[in-house]
C-alpha cells in the first residue's frame, strides 16, 4: 500500500513544458492519484524545469530549495524534478538539493508512474536516458482550460543554434503520428475546446514518414467543431510558399506567425548557425504579408551574442524597424554550458548586454503600441476566452492575429464563442471592441 494519493505540478519554461505537465497529470490521474489544489497538500510535488537561460535554472533551484519546509512537515512527501534541467544536470541536482527524490528527463515520462508507485525505485533515482518515442504513448494530456489546448506534434530539435541548450536536453527531432495528433485534438474538440496550439521546437519541420507540416495543417483544418488553429514555433529555414498557401487557404488557421529571428545581422546569424539571412527572412515576411495583409507577426530576439558589434546590434534595430513586429520576446544572451558558443569568450559585459536589451525593448514597445492603435476602426472576429481581470462583467478574447480585445457589455455572450467586433479604442495594449453580430460558425 502506498501513502501517495495526490500530486502537484509547478511548471517553468515554454509551452512544451506546459503540455508535458498536462501529460504527466493525465498519467498520474490514470494511475489513481488526484491533483492537489496546492503544493502544501500534495504527497508528490513535481517541478517541471527549463534550462534555456541561466535565470530559468536559478529560479527553479530557488523554488525547489524552498520546498525543504514541506518535506520537514510531511516525511513521506516525494519531490520529483522533471523537464529540461533534470536532463541537463541529471543526478548532480541531488548534490545541492538533497531533499529531491527523483530526477526524470523528458524522454522518461513513460516510466513516471512505475517510479513513483512501484517498488522498483525506492530511495533516490535519476532517469535521464535519451531517445526513443517514449512520450508518444497515445495518451492525451489533461485539459487545463476550456478554450485552448496545446498539443505536441513533434519533439526535439535537429538544428544546432550555437547558443541553444534545447537540442542537447530534448534530443533529436521526432514527429508524432498524424493519427495520434487527430485523436488528441478530436478528444479536446468533443469536450468543447475551440482552439488548438500545435507545438514543436521547429514545428514546421514536422515530417512523419513524408507527411509534412502543410499537409497536417490542411487535415487539421477539416476537423469539425474546431474553430482555430495556432502553431509555435516555426523555424525560418522551413518557411516556404507552401506554408503561405496553407495559411491563406485554411480559414481556421490563424493569421499569426511567431517566427523567431534572433538577430538582424547576417554575421551574427551565421555565428548563431541560424541557416538563413536577414534578406531571406524579410522576403518571406513580405510574401506572407502580400497574401495575408492583417498578419500578426511576433518574434524572439537575442541581444549581446558573442562577437555582436555595435553595427551588428544596429542591424537588429533596423530589422525591427523595417519588419515592425507586433510584439517580441527579447533576451540578453546567456551562455549555456554544453552549447557550441559556450567555449567562446564573451565580448560584452552584462551591463553592455543589458543596455542593448533595454534599447531594443524601448523600440519594440513603441512599435507594439503603434501596431495596436493601427487596428482601431477595423472589424475583427475574436474568440472569447473569459472575463477580464478588471471587470467580471466584460469578456476578453483574441483576434486571429493574436491581439487582445475586451468587449464591454458582453453579459449575453459566452467564452468559447467567435464574435465579430468593431475595434473602437485601446487601453494599454488591449483593444476595446463593440460586439456587432454573433457569428459562431
Ligand atoms: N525552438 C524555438 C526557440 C526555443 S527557445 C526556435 O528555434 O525559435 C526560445 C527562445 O529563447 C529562443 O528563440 C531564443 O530567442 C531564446 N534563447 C535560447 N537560448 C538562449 C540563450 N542561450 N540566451 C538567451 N536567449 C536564448
Ligand atoms: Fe534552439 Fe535553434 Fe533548435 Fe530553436 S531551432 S530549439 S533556437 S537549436
Ligand atoms: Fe526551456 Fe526546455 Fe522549453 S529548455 S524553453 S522548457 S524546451
Amino acid at each position: 500500500m502506498t501513502n501517495l494519493h495526490s500530486f502537484f505540478i509547478t511548471t517553468f519554461g515554454c509551452q512544451m513544458n506546459v503540455y508535458d505537465s498536462n501529460l504527466i497529470a493525465s498519467m498520474l490521474e490514470g494511475a489513481g492519484l488526484a491533483q492537489a489544489a496546492n503544493a502544501e497538500e500534495a504527497d508528490i510535488i513535481l517541478i517541471n524545469t527549463c534550462s534555456v537561460r541561466g535565470g530559468a535554472e536559478d529560479r527553479a533551484y530557488a523554488r525547489i530549495a524552498g520546498m525543504r519546509q514541506y518535506k520537514k512537515k510531511k516525511k513521506h512527501l516525494v519531490i520529483v524534478v522533471v523537464g529540461c534541467m533534470a536532463q541537463n544536470h541529471k543526478e548532480h541536482i541531488f548534490d545541492e538539493l538533497e531533499h529531491v527524490n527523483y530526477v526524470i528527463g523528458p524522454d522518461n515520462y513513460n516510466r513516471l508512474t512505475d517510479v513513483l508507485l512501484g517498488d522498483e525505485y525506492s530511495g533516490k533515482h535519476s532517469l535521464t536516458e535519451q531517445g526513443g518515442h517514449n512520450n508518444y504513448t497515445g495518451q492525451a494530456a489533461k485539459l487545463d482550460n476550456t478554450i485552448s489546448v496545446n498539443i505536441a506534434i513533434m519533439r526535439g530539435c535537429n538544428k544546432k543554434c550555437a547558443y541553444c541548450i534545447v537540442p542537447s536536453v530534448r534530443g533529436k527531432e521526432e514527429s508524432r503520428s498524424p493519427e495520434d495528433i487527430y485523436k488528441e485534438i478530436q478528444g479536446a474538440v468533443n469536450q468543447g475546446i475551440p482552439e488548438v496550439v500545435l507545438l514543436g521546437q521547429t514545428v514546421n519541420s514536422y515530417n512523419y514518414h513524408g507527411h509534412r507540416f502543410a499537409a497536417l495543417l490542411r487535415d487539421i483544418n477539416n476537423i469539425r467543431g474546431l474553430k482555430r488553429i495556432r502553431f509555435t514555433s516555426p523555424h525560418p529555414k522551413h518557411c516556404n510558399d507552401e506554408l503561405i498557401q496553407v495559411m491563406t487557404d485554411c480559414s481556421n488557421v490563424c493569421n499569426h506567425l511567431h517566427l523567431p529571428v534572433q538577430s538582424g545581422s547576417n554575421a551574427i546569424l551565421k555565428k548563431m548557425r541560424r541557416l538563413y539571412t536577414r534578406e531571406e527572412y524579410i522576403t518571406f515576411i513580405q510574401n506572407l504579408r502580400a497574401s495575408i495583409p492583417r498578419l500578426g507577426l511576433t518574434t524572439d530576439i537575442i541581444t549581446g551574442f558573442v562577437g555582436e558589434s555595435q553595427k551588428d546590434f544596429e542591424d537588429t534595430l533596423s530589422l525591427v524597424q523595417e519588419v515592425r513586429f507586433d510584439s517580441a520576446f527579447m533576451f540578453s544572451y546567456s551562455p549555456r554550458e554544453g552549447t557550441p558558443a559556450y567555449s567562446e569568450k564573451e565580448t560584452l559585459s552584462e551591463i553592455e548586454k543589458g543596455a542593448r536589451l533595454r534599447q531594443l525593448i524601448t523600440l519594440q514597445n513603441t512599435i507594439s503600441a503603434e501596431k495596436v492603435r493601427e487596428m482601431i476602426g477595423m472589424q475583427e472576429t475574436i474568440l472569447l476566452e473569459g472575463p477580464s481581470r478588471q471587470n467580471k462583467e466584460e469578456l476578453i478574447g483574441k483576434t486571429s492575429c493574436f491581439k487582445k480585445v475586451v468587449v464591454p457589455g458582453s453579459k449575453n455572450l459566452n467564452p468559447g464563442e467567435l464574435i465579430k467586433v468593431k475595434l473602437v479604442d485601446v487601453k494599454g495594449n488591449t483593444l476595446i471592441g463593440n460586439s456587432i453580430i454573433a457569428s459562431d460558425n
